[in-house]
């Protein structure tokens, strides 16, 4: 089954020709249309300047996906080609870019007659670890990052830190949140203290890789804490990020050679700095997945969501894992897939149109505060 794959719920304007069968996924070809160079100039993502952004780029990004080489080839004589369904994250995210995305899919829908679904942001974080080498032609690599169930997901990005129990490909339960800010967005806002660009979780990783993680003793929040949420009377797994966020703030205040809005450090106490705050956030996830790993036996842990391209965080979990039980699985997504992409999105969305999951054009709708579980 062929999948369109439509993403535009935050900053990038991405889609994605996924050829999806049960033994792999193949990347047949995408485009995305990153705003980041846009939104670094105020600090962060502006809603109406996102929505704008998605409008502009969405027609001229879909007709590059349609219009490629290895998709020329898929059409049938005089037919032109078309997928076999499409997918479009109608949430959670900001609306100003959801609405881009499910208007153009449903117009796509209706024209070409093909069935649509639905699919929820997080779902494709998590189906990103499957996502296979975009060149690999070989299926047996591909096999090799198959999930199997129950899995336990850790999403983590700039709006989320989830951990999600999922039963098969479309069930997911929520067991572990965070009660404030988002991990990404813990890195962002510290990363702004140091005056870098938005997002500055990429910039703190790299000046955390030479520095010394034991350097600064920032607070590990809710390391012994759990929250009482959960509907099925489960263990609720929780994390506090603002806590950590104002700890760096007051120790930048404190040792920074400058007292701007932005702090100053020298070189080697910057690399410190990060590295230590790298290593508390990298600290409370991971236990909190282990502990939840632990209490549910999954088969598969994945990590998935922005915040997973961070090296740190793929090899701490991964040997926290194996160190528990060497057999763990751990699978995090091929870095260009761990950002928000349109591939994801068709992933997810092949295992609803599976099940036959669509929904009419006419009646898909965005929903900024989607839940998965
Ligand atoms: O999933 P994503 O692309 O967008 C959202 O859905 O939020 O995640 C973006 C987040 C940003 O907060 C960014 O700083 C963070 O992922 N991020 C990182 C790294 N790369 C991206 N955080 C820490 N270390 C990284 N290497
Ligand atoms: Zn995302």
């Amino acid at each position: 089954m062929i999948v369109l794959g439509i993403e535009s719920s935050c900053d990038d304007t991405s889609v994605a020709l996924v050829d999806c069968s049960d033994e792999g996924f193949f990347v047949l070809s995408e485009k995305t249309a990153s705003q980041i160079a846009v939104h670094k100039k105020y600090g962060g993502v502006v809603p109406e300047v996102a929505g704008r952004m998605h409008a502009e780029n969405i027609l001229p990004v879909i007709e590059k996906v349609l219009n490629h080489k290895n998709i020329k080839t898929l059409k049938h004589k005089n037919k032109p080609f078309v997928p076999d369904a499409i997918a479009v994250t109608a949430g959670p995210g900001l609306v100003t870019g959801l609405v881009v995305g499910v208007e153009a899919a449903k117009t796509l829908s209706y024209l070409w007659d093909v069935p649509l679904v639905a699919v929820n942001h997080i779902a494709g974080h998590a189906h990103s670890v499957q996502i296979g080498n975009r060149t690999s032609a070989i299926r047996s690599l591909i096999a090799d990052s198959q999930i199997q169930y129950p899995a336990l997901s850790l999403i983590v990005s700039g709006g989320h830190t989830e951990l999600l129990l999922m039963s098969d490909p479309t069930t997911f339960e929520l067991i572990g949140k965070t009660r404030d800010d988002a991990a990404g967005e813990c890195f962002d806002k510290v990363g702004k203290l140091l005056g870098f660009d938005y997002p500055g979780g990429p910039k703190i990783s790299q000046f955390a890789a030479n520095g010394d993680p034991r350097a600064i003793q920032f607070p590990r929040p809710m390391l012994n804490e759990e929250m009482n949420f959960s509907a099925k009377g489960g263990p609720a797994f929780g994390w506090s990020f603002a806590g950590l966020k104002t700890a760096a703030l007051y120790w930048l205040r404190d040792n920074a050679t400058n007292k701007p809005k932005t702090y100053h450090l020298k070189p080697k106490t910057l690399k410190d700095f990060c590295a230590s705050f790298e290593q508390a956030i990298v600290d409370v996830l991971v236990a909190k997945t282990l502990r939840a790993a632990k209490g549910y036996s999954p088969q598969t842990i994945i990590l998935g969501g922005g915040v997973s391209a961070n090296q740190k965080l793929r090899s701490v979990l991964t040997e926290t894992m194996h160190e528990w039980n060497p057999k763990s699985e751990v699978r995090s997504p091929k870095s260009e897939y761990a950002m928000d992409n349109g591939a994801m999105i068709a992933v997810a969305g092949y295992y609803l149109a599976k099940k036959r999951q669509f929904t009419r054009w006419p009646d898909i709708e965005v929903d900024p505060n989607w839940k998965v579980y």
